[in-house]
């Protein structure tokens, strides 16, 4: 790993584990990106510019006519607006008296030895980092670009702060946090769309001239578009070619966009959605842009996954959960949904104790006044009336069966009956002259304000810090809809989104960070706040809603293609499907529940006694391939994968073991055996699997693959073990 300087040529080599990133400062002082790939030589890399020869554009100010040097053309490390750049401009900003005229170039750099973290930002935590000064004089503006490397993944870490020295204030009406060029080519985009119950879906699509743009207005990530796109080569595949991604650490309205240019090049950049975005910044203050992660492999989308995977493993998620074993829990949503009384919570207790759970996680429910979803939220106060003895006398007899507890909260909610809203109607977000709109009958608290925040830490921390509490499920089921605040100035209210979002992390720095003993998993009606923001707190995230094996294996196989899928938490629930009706075997809803930190979701007590042996020992086989679901390398099959049979193979990082889940959606009858190759194994060493009872070298695995004889019924799984030998 290294940031080296070539004074002569003006160029930067940031050298990760097999990547090289490059760029130079060109005549006029503009940083222009050259490359990012398979590692290089640090050679000269001016013979690569020949395209911006003989085209009619802009040519940068001052210099020559004819547009041979125009910033239109240039690759680009940022872009900017006014001066014959027609692209996707990274920073737009506007000076008092209208000018909104920018030219950044070279006013120097550093090259620290520790990653600096973002001003209330989550940021992956790292150490060499060059630090790029933009600067434009005239504006009195400047652009600090920061760039990490990594020694143990492809992935290079991006931000830029924005500073305002023009001695008055100035209005960012766009502020992305990075710009880079890939060479002329042929690609496809694939993004992750969804909705809930239905969140990560692939999509691929060939990448048009103009531009592509996948966001989120919602201040929040959402369910409906992932803040992460993947650019790869036409014929890139799961396992072959190269595949770039782009994933933001961020949690609010984003934006991420990928422009082919007239001039063949494609430019992708992004950040905070500049729609609804005007940002005030006062004379001397800087703004920081969330950070994104830019990930390159050159063996396909499976390797691109991988490296994003580690990265997100070794570096965003909060270090001790790396491969410390998660809690199995059991959930009660499910079981009892709102109606339950401390004798039935007890009861779905005893049925889960000496089965190898060890949480009991009580859901929605427990606070307030709450016998439905119309009311209570923001009253974190214990319902006595309903939950008989309070939480303790829950806590304690779970203590008695050697079960910790866990608990429900949505901190960021207010129900409209509720104590808290009648006492300061104001805390909801809404506009004094309209009625608010409601989602899942409930509003969304003014996170822009202190005294909210204030509010919201004090009455979830006196929970946590008066009961005995090993792990929070924090629930978030609705975004916010009247983007404004009662208490922002008029000229600062198009700041909400981003305020937001800076309000959320506050809230996670002051809850989250604040109880370190606590285990928190994110979650948002089901998915729906998916991100790298929040993993940079929680060390996994609902996955769903949908727990239906079948819609589930393309859930989480879409959330893998970005997301390791230890962040991705998995429960087995109760037949037919609370979502989909379906009935699906109890065996195959354990192994799709495995390929993430698992749990339970059903009426304990209404399990027959083959599926308590089930259950018992499925956890068991659980903890005894967690290590592998926490830090192994994820392989999906690339051989039908929008068909009926679909593969999953784990990989160990020193490939000693591995395992493979299958799973077949419909039984037909007489159609054409499928194989199955559990890729990622190494092709000279040799493995035992039990379930063949045979060892056979890495090689043969690999290359003839295993025909899976599923079960005589539809939705059935395999699962496949591999042991050196
Ligand atoms: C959301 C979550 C569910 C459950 C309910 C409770 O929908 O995704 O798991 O916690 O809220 O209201």
């Amino acid at each position: 790993m290294a940031i080296y300087f070539d004074k002569e040529t003006k160029t930067f080599f940031l050298e990760g584990k097999s990547v090289t990133y490059a760029f130079f400062i060109n005549n006029v002082g503009y940083a222009e990106h050259l490359y990012f790939g398979d590692k290089i030589g640090r050679d000269c890399l001016m013979f690569t510019r020949g395209a911006l020869r003989g085209s009619h554009e802009a040519c940068v100010p001052g210099r020559m006519p004819m547009g041979i040097e125009s910033y239109n053309k240039m690759g680009c490390e940022l872009s900017f607006f006014g001066t014959g750049d027609f692209r996707e401009c990274t920073v737009q900003v506007e000076r008092e008296g209208g000018n909104r005229l920018c030219e950044l170039t070279y006013a120097g750099h550093e090259i620290l030895d520790e990653k600096p973290p973002i001003d209330g930002m989550p940021s992956m935590r790292g150490t060499r980092t060059l630090v790029l000064h933009l600067y434009d004089e005239k504006a009195g503006f400047g652009a600090d670009l920061f760039y990490t490397v990594y020694d143990d993944c492809d992935v290079i870490a991006r931000r830029i702060e924005y500073i305002n020295c023009s001695g008055e204030d100035i209005r960012l009406h766009r502020a992305y946090s990075f710009a880079m060029t890939l060479p002329n080519d042929k690609y496809d985009i694939i993004s992750l769309y969804g909705g809930w119950a239905n969140e990560r879906q692939i999509e691929r699509t060939p990448l048009h001239h103009g531009v592509f743009d996948v966001n989120s207005k919602r201040a929040c990530s959402s369910a409906c578009l992932n803040p992460f796109i993947s650019v790869v080569g036409r014929d890139t595949t799961e396992d072959f070619g190269t595949a770039y991604g782009f994933m933001l650490v961020y949690s609010s309205s984003f934006a991420l966009k990928c422009e082919h240019t007239n001039g063949g090049d494609v430019l992708v950049t992004g950040g905070i959605n500049d729609f609804d975005f005007t940002w005030t910044l006062a004379d001397g203050e800087k703004f920081s842009t969330p950070e994104v992660i830019i990930a390159h492999s050159s063996s396909g989308i499976g390797g691109m996954s991988r490296t994003l995977h580690d990265a997100l493993r070794n570096h965003l998620i909060p270090k001790k959960h790396r491969v410390a074993p998660r809690p199995i829990v059991i959930n009660n949503w499910e079981a009892t949904y709102f109606k339950f009384t401390t004798e039935k919570l007890c009861a779905i207790a005893d049925a889960s104790a000496n089965l190898g759970i060890d949480t009991f996680v009580l859901d929605d429910g427990w606070f307030g006044v709450r016998e439905n979803d119309t009311s209570g939220l923001g009253d974190w106060v214990v319902n006595e009336e309903k939950l008989e003895g309070g939480l303790d006398a829950v806590i304690s007899h779970l203590k008695g069966l050697g079960l910790k507890f866990g608990l429900w909260f949505e901190p960021e909610m207010i129900s409209e009956n509720s104590d808290i809203f009648r006492a300061h109607p104001d805390y909801a977000i809404g506009a004094p002259d309209r009625q608010r709109c409601k989602t899942r009958k409930q509003y969304a608290m003014d996170l822009t304000r202190a005294d909210v925040r204030d509010y919201i830490v004090n009455s979830v921390n006196s929970i946590l810090q008066n009961h005995d509490i090993s792990y929070v499920k924090w629930d978030y089921n609705r975004c916010p809809t009247e983007f404004m605040s009662a208490t922002l100035p008029k000229e600062r209210q198009r700041e909400f989104h981003h305020r937001y979002a800076l309000g959320v992390y506050d809230l996670f720095e002051r809850i989250v960070n604040a109880n370190p003993d606590v285990f928190f998993e994110g979650c948002a009606s089901g998915g729906a706040r998916f991100d790298a923001g929040v993993l940079a707190y929680f060390p996994q995230i609902w996955t769903s809603d949908n727990s239906d094996v079948h819609m589930r294996t393309a859930i989480q196989r879409g959330t893998s293609i970005a997301y390791p899928i230890s962040a991705s938490a998995c429960h087995i629930s109760a037949v037919p499907n609370h979502q989909t009706g379906r009935t699906t075997p109890f065996t195959s809803r354990q192994h799709i529940a495995s390929l993430g930190p698992t749990g339970y979701e059903l009426d304990m007590t209404k399990i027959t006694d083959e599926e308590r042996e089930l259950v018992k020992r499925h956890t068991e086989w659980y903890r005894g391939i967690e290590e592998l679901i926490l830090t192994g390398d994820v392989y999906r099959d690339s051989y039908r994968t929008d068909g009926n049979v679909s593969s999953v193979t784990v990989v160990a990082k020193d490939k000693s073991q591995a395992v493979t889940v299958c799973y077949r959606a419909l039984n037909l009858i007489n159609t054409s055996l499928v194989r199955i190759r559990p890729r990622g194994l190494s092709a000279s060493k040799s493995y035992y699997c039990p379930e063949l009872a045979l060892t056979l070298s890495g090689s043969t695995l690999l290359n003839v693959g295993i025909i899976p004889s599923f079960a005589n019924c539809d939705f059935a799984t395999l699962v496949y073990h591999f042991e050196e030998k």
